[in-house]
């Protein structure tokens, strides 16, 4: 039940979220991937939705990830970033729904992190864009690792850059920002052309080295839909195959057009760029090998056992 407290709450938070996650867009018209279509049911069980895991906006959508080890999964850094009026903990550690396709309800594995490494190279205040990047280890209680049932989804290779030619289709998939009007209940695809660095340099110089070094993947056609919005960050830019086996994962959602709901440009961190960091870091969550200085690195003790 909507009480006028929670949309009060709701619209603060609402502010309080744009302030903190989204530089760049925010017009509130939409909140979710704009034209996109309901992707066929459980098609891709890899796709995780975090949800907050405490404060006010406990176990709403807060991010996409992705599952790429048995118990390691592929998000934005900028997904942890502390919001106000929340505790630390309520972005840092979210809740995992792996395999989940509704924003409510369904059939998923829920599962605790135990463990985060943020690429140390971002900053959100020099260059939100740049490595763009984490990694989170799903467990539960004392026990740091629960392997997931689902079949993870490929990486890509280091070479080719990139990986498929200019304008190859890729998808993306989102939930959203539960905060909005219209969103859907069902998990979004949309079908997002591959374009060149210069497409989105033009629409972002500020982020500079990010094109300069080939760091992020731009996608989407400009001024038209399908794009992503906010809450469908830390979410995949995926080759689909003809099986779950074959799908490859090409970039992860970390800002978009200007204007949710408008499609455009969007820009997704280059995975195959990362591949040497996500390599090492699996090792790192996997045998808890210590962490070197490109990681910044943050473990939970403090979560539920799993179900
Ligand atoms: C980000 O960069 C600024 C400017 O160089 C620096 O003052 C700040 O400490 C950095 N933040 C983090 C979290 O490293
Ligand atoms: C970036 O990618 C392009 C191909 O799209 C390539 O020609 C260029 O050498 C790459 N630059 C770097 C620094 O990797």
């Amino acid at each position: 039940m909507i009480t006028a407290a929670r949309l009060l709450l709701a619209a603060l938070l609402a502010v309080a979220a744009a302030a903190s996650r989204d530089l760049l867009d925010e017009d509130g018209v939409s909140a979710a991937i704009s034209g996109g279509f309901t992707p066929e049911q459980n098609r891709y069980r890899w796709m995780t939705s975090l949800r907050y895991s405490t404060g006010p906006y406990k176990g709403e959508p807060l991010c996409g990830a992705v599952l790429i080890a048995p118990t390691v999964m592929l998000t934005a850094a900028s997904c942890t970033l502390p919001q106000w009026g929340m505790p630390r903990a309520a972005t840092l550690f979210p809740w995992a729904r792996i395999g989940v396709n509704t924003r409510r309800g369904g059939e998923y594995e829920i599962r605790f992190i135990t463990g985060v490494l943020l690429h140390a190279g971002w900053n959100r205040t020099t260059n939100p864009a740049l490595n763009d990047i984490a990694l989170l280890r799903l467990g539960g209680g004392k026990i740091p690792s629960v392997p997931s049932l689902m079949t993870p989804i490929r990486l890509p290779p280091k070479k080719p850059n990139p990986l498929v030619p200019l304008g190859t289709q890729l998808s993306a998939l989102g939930f959203g920002d539960w905060g909005k009007p219209n969103v859907p209940i069902f998990i979004q695809q949309a079908k997002l052309a591959l374009q060149p660095q210069s497409a989105c340099r033009k629409e972002w110089p500020q982020f500079g080295k990010v094109w300069t070094t080939n760091k992020s993947l731009c996608a989407g056609t400009k001024g038209q839909a399908p794009g992503i919005c906010s809450g469908d960050y830390g979410g995949p830019l995926f080759r689909a195959g003809r099986t779950v086996a074959q799908d490859m994962l090409l970039g992860i959602g970390a800002f978009n057009g200007r204007g949710c709901g408008k499609g455009g440009l969007s820009g997704f961190t280059n995975v195959a760029q990362y591949r040497g960091w996500i390599d090492f870091g699996v090792k790192i969550l996997e045998n808890e090998v210590p962490a070197n200085a490109l990681y910044k690195a943050y473990y939970n003790q403090n979560v539920p056992t799993p179900l």
